[in-house]
Formats: structure tokens, sequence, C-alpha cells
């Protein structure tokens, strides 16, 4: 059992449109190829690096794979792998990986959200959805999560949806041609009160739908 799968949250409004997660599907390859094809610039420099080239691991053909491998994980219980959509359509993925239960209960969160789709809150909308509902509906107790220093869009996301910081990870994750320092930042659920959600729309950064 995998409690939080599947993944469903949301709506949540934000400047950018009305915004959910759900499970990636395997229908999703030609919207998922599409955008991250024509994203090499905007997403290269911050993701984990991977063998091959980026137009081949980024074609329609190269998500089945991908999908069966993320849907495997999370029947095993270690992810919930979700789509970002924003008012209906395909515009990035979100997913709580490395879950471990026992005395660990925590996992980790990391997300994309492609350049036509962004500066509007997507990002942070997903990510506080997708937290509270790692917090909540999954019954995890950790969530951390790790950004290059320079990544400061991605430092704004996580600021805005609580996350502490924890460190400086050294030389951490092997990510655009070097082993690249990387901050540690967490939150876990005693902190996390109502959650992010209720917190953005406090704020007036979101709105309920
Ligand atoms: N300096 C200061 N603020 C900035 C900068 C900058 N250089 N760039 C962006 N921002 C701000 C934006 O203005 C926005 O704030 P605002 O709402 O006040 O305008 C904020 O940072 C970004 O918030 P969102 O609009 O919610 O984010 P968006 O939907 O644009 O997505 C993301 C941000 C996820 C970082 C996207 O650009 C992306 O996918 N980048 C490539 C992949 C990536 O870096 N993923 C995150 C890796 S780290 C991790 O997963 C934990």
């Amino acid at each position: 059992a995998n409690p939080g799968w599947p993944i469903e949250a949301g709506p949540l409004r934000v400047r950018a449109g009305v915004v959910t997660l759900r499970p990636v599907q395997r229908r999703d390859g030609r919207d998922w190829s599409a955008l991250r094809l024509g994203e090499r610039d905007h997403l290269e420099p911050w993701e984990p690096t991977v063998d091959g080239q980026w137009r081949d691991n980024n074609t329609a053909r190269a998500w089945p794979p991908i999908h069966s491998q993320l849907r495997r994980y999370a029947r095993a219980g270690a992810s919930l792998p979700a789509a970002i959509e924003v008012d209906g359509r395909f515009c990035g993925q979100l997913t709580v990986g490395g879950i471990v239960r026992g005395a660990l209960h925590s996992g980790w969160i990391g997300y994309w959200v492609g350049r036509p789709f962004g500066g509007g809150g997507v990002a942070t909308a997903a990510l506080a959805l997708g937290l509270d509902h790692a917090l909540g509906p999954g019954a995890l107790h950790r969530i951390d999560a790790t950004v290059r220093p320079e990544n400061t869009a991605s430092r704004v996301v996580l600021e805005r949806c609580g996350f502490r910081e924890e460190g400086l990870l050294q030389r951490y994750l092997h990510v655009d041609g070097a082993w690249r320092d990387h901050l540690l930042v967490a939150r876990t659920r005693d902190e996390h009160g109502r959650g992010a959600a209720a917190a953005l729309v406090a704020s007036g950064f979101a709105r309920r739908v």
C-alpha cells in the first residue's frame, strides 16, 4: 500500500490559472515531449545528469518507459509521481520520491514547470498542493528538497511554501556537467499547521476554486 497514491490535489487558482495535481499518465508523452524538447536551456542547469542526449531522452517515445518506472515506484510505495496541470493542460511534473516509512516517514520533493506556463505562480501552487498531500493523505512526517543556491526562482517557491533551510550539501548532485553544491531545505508535519495551500490563500497569493 502507498498512502496518498494515486495523488489528486487542488484545484488552487493563481495568476497563471487553475492548478491541479494528478497521477502521470501514459498519454502525457506527447505534451511532455513537446514542452521538454524546447526547454533544454531552461531545465538542464537544474536537473540531475542522465545518460544520453537531451533530444533522444525527451522524445514522445522516451516517455512510456519513464512513465512505467514512475508507476512502478508508486506501486512499491516509494513515490508519488504527479503531472501538474494549469487550466487542464499538462505543464510540468511534481514528484515526491525516496519515500521511506518506519522511523523516518520521509521523502523528497522535486518539480519543473514549462517556460510557457512559468512566472504565474504555478510551481508555488503545485508545491503547496504536493507538500500538503504528502504530509496529509501521504501520512509522511518530513519532506525535504535540495536546490542549487543559484536557482533563485525555485528558492522563492520553496520559501513561499514554508521550507526551512537546514544546510549546504557540498558537491551533492551531478548537474549540468559537474558535482554541484545544493541547499537542503525541509518541512515536518508538526510545523505545517493548516498547510501550505491555506497559507497561500491567507496571504492572497492563491484562491480556492
Ligand atoms: N530573482 C528573483 N525572483 C525570481 C527570479 C530571479 N532571478 N526568477 C524568478 N523569480 C520569482 C518569480 O518572479 C516568481 O515570484 P513572483 O510570484 O513574486 O513573481 C517566483 O520566483 C517563481 O514562482 P512561480 O511563478 O510559482 O514559479 P514557476 O511556475 O515560474 O516555476 C520553476 C519555477 C519550477 C523553478 C521553473 O522555472 C522551472 O521548472 N525551472 C527549471 C527546473 C527547476 O529549476 N526545477 C526546480 C529544481 S529544485 C527542486 O525541485 C526542489
